[in-house]
């Protein structure tokens, strides 16, 4: 293992926060000990970096109440909250469900946070940890709920839509900016996707590269000043970048790799963390994605929005 270095100056003090998604334990788990044993050792890197925060973009479990047996799922949760207790120990763990975490109509955020073993109380979130402005979104789509391409009720895809609930507590919220502050909004489902998967995506989260419409969820984040779009969802590893927004892709469940995005700056096979810091003095934002081995597959830097302002 490649032991990590800090990100922000030595003698600096910074906020640290980790991004990983996707844990999944559930049915597709031919080799459940080998999983198990994957997951320890990436709960194990995540603590080697004392980070201030860790965010858990959602698919923790592989099954929601309706697709699966709920006693499976009972179990694949209790896995889940096995391995994530010595990082719940050491500092705080926030996540947002992903399609696989729940989806029955009547689910609830209050659930989510009972089987992940967290204590929130809210379906959308904003912290504020050091210089982190942290926006938390519940983007999944509801069975039943309406889907303004193919008018049909979706469970498995995320959405945006105008006069939704999540639009306007996000309009509201973003509309005071914390100055020299990083916004980072952390959600499942990805705003850019491969051009094989535009059609599995509805038109108010996705930016469509080949129509140009940039949907809902983009130009609003862009308009608040966004810094860091955290998300997980496609399994694989990808830093894409459009505009003055960082749109990072993190995934456990590594070894593939899915098509790029237009936007794509950097890919990998196997980063499934992903740490960022924020220095006390610093005007920009520096990133690093790691695979479990701890060797390091991206680094970047970026100047923060508010610091320009
Ligand atoms: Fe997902």
């Amino acid at each position: 293992m490649v032991a990590p270095t800090p990100l922000c100056r030595a003698g600096f003090a910074c906020v640290r926060w980790v991004h990983i998604s996707d844990l999944q334990f559930g049915m597709s788990d031919v080799d459940w000990d080998a999983r198990v044993t994957y997951a320890t050792e990436l709960v194990a890197r995540v603590r080697d970096m004392a980070p201030d925060l860790v965010i858990d973009t959602g698919d923790c479990v592989e099954g929601g109440t309706l697709d699966r047996n709920p006693r499976d799922v009972a179990q694949w949760w209790q896995t889940y909250r096995e391995v994530m207790e010595p990082l719940r120990a050491q500092c705080e763990v926030l996540a947002v469900p992903g399609n696989h975490d729940q989806d029955a109509a009547d689910r609830s955020y209050a659930s989510f946070a009972a089987a992940t073993g967290m204590s929130v109380d809210s379906i959308h979130q904003r912290r504020q940890i050091g210089r982190l402005d942290l926006y938390l979104l519940d983007l999944n789509m509801r069975v039943g709920d309406y889907d303004p391409v193919t008018g049909a009720g979706m469970s498995h895809h995320g959405a945006f839509a105008p006069r939704s609930e999540v639009h306007r507590w996000m309009s509201a919220a973003g509309k005071s900016p914390r100055p020299g502050a990083a916004m980072v909004v952390a959600v499942h489902h990805p705003m850019f996707r491969s051009r094989g998967e535009l059609c599995a995506v509805d038109s108010s989260l996705l930016y469509n590269p080949t129509s140009g419409n940039p949907g809902e969820l983009f130009p609003m984040l862009d308009a608040l000043g966004t810094d860091l779009y955290l998300c997980g969802h496609t399994h694989s590893y990808e830093r894409a970048s459009c505009g003055q927004i960082a749109h990072v892709t993190t995934g456990a469940k590594t070894g593939r790799l899915r098509g790029a995005t237009d936007f794509a700056v950097a890919r990998d096979r196997d980063a499934c963390i992903t740490v960022c810091e924020l220095g006390d003095d610093s005007s920009e934002l520096v990133g690093r994605a790691l695979r479990v081995t701890g060797e390091v597959a991206d680094e970047w830097a970026q100047p923060l929005r508010s610091s320009a302002a």
